[in-house]
């Protein structure tokens, strides 16, 4: 059946491909970003909406929108997140960290929180939370992202215990490293910090995988299809790695 799937941070990256897998499904896709060219890409089929996900105004607005609009919605996709600074603790801005704080972890809550209500009243509902495997182990010079993409996780708990009485399932998919430019930014920058070359710190990530791989977009977009379809009808509450299996968080590069 057509499902109404909203994603936050949806115009590109792992919100894209989401957004492309759904709607390749038959089900109606709303996205949101904050990138007017990523926006104004979106296919027409696909709604587009302005809306920043740790703005708590502009959530509002969203959700009143959908609404009227949907009328509910079935599937939240909680995606928005940024990589936040590359430092030491003792470097570490303290904007920096609560920026980062702020979409990855407020971004999550307030969808969820305006989704909520929604998903009650309807007595169903899909929460998928785009956590990281930063959200499972320490993540050395990115203390701000992994504590948020823990934080995604506590979140993602809490809400299935709140929800699951009234037929709402929630899950955390964490992505492992996903080719990309967002990954690549993230390579130079560590890079640069640590005095060497992109390659190497590629070749470090990927070696403590035990694919040696990285993922890509749609590997993390097929485990969304699948936790929001009735063949995972009973899974809630789930913390689900797409990542080629991280045997080592931290390979010294
Ligand atoms: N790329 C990776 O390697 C990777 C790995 C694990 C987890 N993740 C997580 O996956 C999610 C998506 O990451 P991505 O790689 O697609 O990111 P990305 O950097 O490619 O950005 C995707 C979109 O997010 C939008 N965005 C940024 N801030 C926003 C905000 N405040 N509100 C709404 N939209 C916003 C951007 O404009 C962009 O269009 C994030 O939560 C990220 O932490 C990514």
């Amino acid at each position: 059946m057509k499902k109404r799937v909203l994603i936050t941070a949806g115009a590109a990256g792992i919100g894209r491909a989401l957004a492309e897998s759904f709607f390749s499904d038959g089900d109606e896709v709303w996205v949101t970003d904050v990138d007017d060219a990523a926006l104004k890409s979106v296919p027409s089929a696909i709604r587009a909406t302005r809306a920043d996900a740790s703005k708590e105004e502009e959530m509002a607005r969203l959700f009143g929108e959908i609404e009227k609009t949907w009328g509910g919605v079935d599937v939240l996709c909680a995606n928005a997140g940024i990589s936040g600074p590359t430092a030491l603790l003792e470097d570490m801005p303290l904007q920096g960290w609560r920026d980062c704080i702020a979409v990855n972890l407020d971004g999550a809550f307030l969808a969820a929180r305006y989704a909520a209500p929604m998903m009650k009243a309807q007595k169903k509902g899909v929460i998928i939370f785009t956590s990281s495997t930063a959200g499972l182990y320490g993540f050395p010079n990115r203390a701000p992202y992994a504590a948020a993409k823990w934080g995604v996780i506590g979140l993602m708990k809490t809400v299935a215990m709140e929800l699951g009485s009234y037929g709402i399932r929630a899950n955390a998919i964490c992505p492992g490293s996903v080719e990309g430019p967002r990954i690549e930014r993230v390579l130079e920058r560590e890079a640069a910090l640590k005095g060497t070359t992109r390659d190497a710190i590629y070749e470090g990530y990927t070696s403590g995988t035990s694919m040696r791989t990285f993922v890509e977009a749609r590997d993390v977009a097929a485990m969304a299809l699948f936790l929001a379809s009735d063949g995972a009808r009973y899974v809630s509450g789930q913390v689900i790695a797409v990542d080629g299996h991280t045997e080592n968080p931290d390979p010294k590069v």
